[in-house]
């Protein structure tokens, strides 16, 4: 489970096993990104959040080659690298479907109806918190508070916001939802503008 800042936790930096396969190449034109972000910093290596989400959305999830090609675009010691990949959640150490489900796990939403949306995932897709279904079209994730607790349930859908949810609400974002594009928002009232004033 992760924590309530979207870590894993420290017990979560020990190296998991996973399979290897054959060595990740970024793109030219990911490596020049990667360059400017670098000298973006004092530091350079303070880039290394924005450069593992680049890899992540070009790849899909971070195994173990990719973290190998960003420690050397980076020039920081693989180790560290794994240490940021395996703290925070939103870095994916396994395959993704291609769209994601994050439903948040956080005191509001499961009081507001969230074990409803989890169960329902269960039965209608047959899927429980960190698997893909049969066709890797979806995954699911718990997630802990997407910070639009009066929103709650709330869900991020194909990187789209949405609450308060319901089952149907969610088949209705779920049918709708295709990879790499987000979904038309269906936020109600209060929290349709909630959710716009802090973007
Ligand atoms: S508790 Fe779910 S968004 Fe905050």
């Amino acid at each position: 489970m992760s924590g309530p800042d979207g870590h894993r936790g420290a017990a979560n930096l020990v190296p998991v096993e996973r399979e290897s396969g054959a060595p990740v190449v970024l793109p030219a034109e990911t490596l020049a990104w990667i360059e400017q972000r670098r000298a973006m910093y004092e530091d350079p290596r303070a880039a290394i959040l924005p450069v593992l989400h680049r890899v992540q959305d070009e790849l899909g999830w971070i195994s173990l080659e990719a973290e190998e090609a960003v420690a050397q675009a980076m020039r920081m010691p693989l180790a560290k690298v794994h240490e940021v990949v395996t703290f925070y959640t939103l870095f994916k150490t396994q395959p993704q479907g291609r769209i994601r489900v994050d439903i948040c796990q956080t005191m509001s939403c499961m009081l507001r109806g969230a074990r409803e949306l989890f169960a329902h995932m269960r039965d209608r897709y047959g899927v429980h918190p960190g698997e893909t279904t049969a066709d890797g079209r979806l995954t699911l994730h718990a997630v802990e508070c997407l910070c639009n607790c009066e929103c709650a349930p709330m869900a991020q859908i194909a990187d789209t916001y949405h609450g308060p949810l319901t089952p149907a609400k969610l088949d209705e974002l779920i049918a709708q939802a295709q990879p790499g594009e987000t979904v038309s928002a269906a936020v109600t009232g209060t929290c349709a503008a909630a959710i716009a004033e802090k973007r």
